[in-house]
């Protein structure tokens, strides 16, 4: 497993801000929006392409087109769905599917409650989106969903994450055959006990959307 950790100064004051606990929802969405911008810049660079005649006002020329089948991008329900947009700002092009994912507050443990993805993801390229990489649970089942069903290579976007998520990322996809890259804007300190990243930005979905239980 790759990880980058994207460093850019418009990253980190964006960032910040999100950060900050007196950011309000509205601004917390639209500040969201612009930070996945950015990362999605940096990974799509992977991104499958092909040649492409065209003509121009003078010439024919090769340029470059996303290849096919399309990338998948998957944003993990709930709080993923607030970096949709962003993404595909930069591929308006790619298909969407949807994994909800719940984590069990006890056990921190992620459950799958809702899917709506292609059953046959051979050859596909995939984006998750997860904007919290924080115990790895909820990434690692939703990486391993995507592989089962034949993905062949996978960019997790997070805007940030915590080192023992990514350690229990690489123990448990350390058998995949499958490239894995995670971009994120911070690799942050550690966990508290509840399982939140610190210092981290609170409970993502709810600072995006509010506290709907
Ligand atoms: N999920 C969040 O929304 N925030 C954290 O800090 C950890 C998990």
């Amino acid at each position: 497993m790759r990880t980058h950790v994207v460093d850019h100064p418009l990253v980190a004051h964006k960032l910040t801000v999100l950060r900050d606990r007196h950011t309000d929802s509205p601004t917390f969405r639209h500040l969201a929006d612009e930070l996945v911008t950015l990362l999605a810049y940096e990974a799509t660079r992977d991104v499958r392409v092909q040649a492409y005649e065209i003509e121009t006002p003078v010439a024919r020329t090769t340029g470059t087109a996303l290849a096919s089948p399309k990338p998948l991008v998957v944003p993990i329900l709930r709080a993923g769905l607030g970096m949709l947009d962003g993404m595909m700002r930069l591929l308006p092009t790619a298909e969407v599917g949807f994994v909800g994912m719940v984590r069990n507050e006890d056990t921190l443990e992620a459950s799958t409650y809702a899917e709506r993805l292609p059953a046959d993801l051979s050859g596909r390229q995939c984006y998750v989106l997860d904007p919290m990489l924080a115990t790895g649970g909820t990434l690692a089942a939703a990486i391993k969903f995507l592989t089962d069903r034949g993905a062949d290579h996978i960019t997790a976007i997070c805007l940030l994450a915590a080192p023992e998520g990514c350690e229990r990322l690489e123990r448990e996809l350390a058998g995949l055959d499958v490239p894995v890259t995670v971009v994120t804007a911070a690799m942050d300190e550690r966990l508290d006990e509840k399982g939140y990243i610190v210092p981290g930005l609170g409970d993502a979905g709810d600072r995006l959307y509010g506290v709907a239980g």
